[in-house]
Parts: structure tokens; C-alpha cells; sequence
């Protein structure tokens, strides 16, 4: 039995025949669906896809801007090309007649899996049986319908890595504390920059069911739950000492899913968008070192040939999952949908939809 058949994910696989096809019957293929489908179809991508399968997004974005976008879609069937907490936040945003497709249920976000809800309600009763009424909980939007929901019964929201900032002073505006899921380096980075100390941060373990901290729990402001990007966490000190000795002129840019250390010693930290808006206007001839995922690193490195750009780590994978949608998975789901049936829908259980609705549109209400 497979990891996902353990997990009870329910998904069907890719068959045969379409790993005999080219590349260029398969493009064809798409694009024949995609016409017929018209205004019935929507694909957004992260940016974080291939390219093979981001020149058939009609959008692409960072996680909130595919939030906002599938908030407003019409379209009946929304293939989501990027990882499963994105396509089950479309689906929560989506209406009743919409249909929400992955088309490969092994692309999940390692992040998302570090919490879990039975770990999250336990954490909960420790934590508010130690610390009363005095937390809000904020999700990363990696994270599962499931403790989306949990955040949303208990009064918090969602953020993303472009509004962090923003729902982490919203949330300190509301109670004394917060508790920060699923990404440490996140929750740690955002808070920094609104200017709380690090000893006023703790870390909660959910393997050990345990609190680090060793100051004084009066002035704790936030729990930060022990979670991490498995992609971005390959970027190091060392790297940033590489780059500043052999390229002193070189920017270095960082998504905040990096280590608080790689952020600080970093020029500039922020979203995908960010990221990619920063280095399109940028002056030409000018020299980046970007620490994200290697998809989007090499996306923008052959969209400027006028800038020298490299990525922090040379050795970098892309993210593992994000590349399970491929062009077979792409064209298999659109043939299923032509031919009316659809392969790996995603669909939240209501009662978890509703609960997590509460806490997205706490984040898209202000965002
Ligand atoms: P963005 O919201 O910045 O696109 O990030 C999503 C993600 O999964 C980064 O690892
Ligand atoms: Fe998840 Fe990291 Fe991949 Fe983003 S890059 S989808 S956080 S594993």
C-alpha cells in the first residue's frame, strides 16, 4: 500500500497510454480541450509550476492572488495546477455547481502535513490551559481545510506571505498573543519585522507536545508552531556568505519560508509576486541571487537576460510535489472533463468548508 492509500487519500491514477504520448501531441491535445471548454474551464497556476504546464495557465499567481481569483471565478470546472491545500482553498471559494480538479492527488506541501488536527487541538487545550482566553490562531494558507477550519471556529484567519504582516498586527490587535501555523520561519520573520523581540516568541513542538520557551510567559506575544518548508529550509547562512564573497554586488532576494538567519542577512524577503515584481524592475545589467523554489528561479532567469541571476543555492531541487502536475496529469484531467468524468476532484466536507471559509474571508476581507 502506497503513502497516500495509508493516508485514506482517495485518487485515481494516471493511465498508461498517456505516458506514450509526445509532448507535442500532448500540447496540441490541451489546446483543443481548452477551446472547446472556452469560458467553462479555468487553469490557474502557481508560479511555482513547470513550464510545460504554466504556458497553459490562463492565470498565474502567488497564493493569494489564486485565492482572490477563485473567489471570483464562474467558470464550472477550475483545473488547479499548483499543490492541494490550494486547490481545496479553491474549492472552499468556489460555489455549489463548481467543480475542483488536481490533477495529480500526490502533489501535497509537506508543510501543510506538519499539522494536523488532532495535534492542533491538543496544542490547544495545553496552550489555553496554560495561557486562558489570550490567543488567536492565524494559519498559513499551507495548511489543510481541516485546521483552516479549526482557526476559523476560534476567531482567526488565514494569511499568506503577502499579507502576513498585515493579519499578524490584526491578530495582536484582537488578544495578547497569537499562535502562528504551520511555519515557524514564517511566523518568526513576519513578527520580527513588526518588531517583536525574539524572546518574546515561543516555539510549540506537536511531536513532543511541548512549549520552548524560557522567558517569562507574562510578556509571550507568539506561539510558533514547529513547521517548516522542506524546500526552503535548503537555503543557508553559507550560501549568503558565498554570494556576498564572490559577488559583493550581487541582491540577494528571499521568500520568508526561509530561516530567520537567511532573511536577515538578506536584502530583500517577500512573496513569489514580490519576488518577481522586484526583479522586473530592477535596473538591467543589475545582479540577483534568489532563494525560492528552482521552477520559478529559472522561469525568471530566461525572462531577463539583461540581469544576472543566479539562485542562492546552486544545488537546489524544485519543490517535489508542485512537479507531480506535469502534461500527461494536465491532459488526462481535461479529457476526463471532456468526456464527463472527472478524475481527483478535490471536495471539502461542508461543515469543514463553512468553518474555513470563516477564516479565508477574515484574510480576503482585509487583504
Ligand atoms: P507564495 O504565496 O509566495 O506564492 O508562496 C506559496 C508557497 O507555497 C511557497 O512555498
Ligand atoms: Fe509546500 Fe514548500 Fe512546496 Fe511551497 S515550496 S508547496 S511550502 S513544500
Amino acid at each position: 500500500m502506497d503513502v497516500q492509500a495509508l493516508l485514506g487519500v482517495q485518487h485515481q491514477t494516471l493511465p498508461e497510454k498517456y505516458k506514450q504520448l509526445t509532448d507535442r501531441e500532448m500540447e496540441l491535445r490541451i489546446q483543443e480541450i481548452k477551446q472547446e471548454l472556452g469560458e467553462q474551464l479555468f487553469i490557474p497556476g502557481h508560479h511555482y509550476q513547470k513550464d510545460e504546464v504554466i504556458q497553459f495557465a490562463d492565470t498565474s499567481g502567488d497564493s493569494l492572488q489564486l485565492a482572490r481569483i477563485s473567489a471570483k471565478q464562474h467558470a464550472s470546472y477550475i483545473v488547479f495546477c499548483g499543490v492541494h491545500f490550494m486547490a481545496e482553498t479553491a474549492d472552499i471559494l468556489s460555489s455549489e455547481h463548481q467543480q475542483v480538479v488536481l490533477p495529480d492527488m500526490r502533489a501535497g506541501c509537506s508543510m501543510a502535513d506538519m499539522a494536523d488536527k488532532k495535534q492542533t487541538e491538543e496544542a490547544w487545550e495545553i496552550l489555553t490551559d496554560m495561557l486562558g482566553d489570550t490567543i488567536l490562531p492565524l494559519t498559513y494558507v499551507n495548511s489543510t481545510a481541516d485546521i483552516k477550519a479549526f482557526v476559523g471556529r476560534n476567531g482567526g484567519a488565514t494569511v499568506t506571505s503577502s499579507n502576513a504582516k498585515k493579519m499578524v498586527k490584526w491578530a495582536l490587535d484582537q488578544k495578547q498573543r497569537l499562535l502562528f501555523l504551520p511555519d515557524q520561519h514564517l511566523g518568526r520573520n513576519t513578527a520580527v519585522d513588526l518588531g517583536i523581540p525574539l524572546e518574546q516568541m515561543a516555539v510549540w513542538d506537536p511531536i513532543h507536545r511541548k512549549l520552548e520557551y524560557e522567558g517569562d510567559l507574562d510578556k509571550l506575544r507568539v506561539i510558533l508552531w514547529k513547521g517548516h518548508c522542506s524546500v526552503h529550509e535548503n537555503f543557508t547562512e553559507n550560501n549568503i556568505s558565498y554570494i556576498r564573497q564572490q559577488y559583493p554586488e550581487m541582491n540577494i532576494i528571499v521568500h520568508p519560508e526561509c530561516k530567520r538567519e537567511v532573511v536577515e542577512q538578506s536584502d530583500y524577503a517577500g512573496s513569489t509576486k514580490y519576488i518577481i515584481d522586484t526583479i522586473n524592475q530592477a535596473p538591467s545589467r543589475s545582479a540577483w541571487a534568489i532563494g525560492t523554489e528552482m521552477n520559478l528561479v529559472n522561469r525568471i532567469i530566461d525572462q531577463h537576460d539583461d540581469k544576472h541571476i543566479v539562485s542562492l543555492n546552486p544545488y537546489m531541487c524544485p519543490c517535489l510535489t508542485m512537479n507531480r502536475i506535469d502534461l500527461p496529469h494536465l491532459l488526462w484531467s481535461l479529457e476526463g472533463i471532456r468526456e464527463g468524468e472527472i478524475h481527483n476532484q478535490i471536495k471539502v466536507d461542508q461543515n469543514v468548508a463553512k468553518e474555513a471559509k470563516l477564516a479565508l474571508d477574515r484574510m480576503l476581507n482585509r487583504s
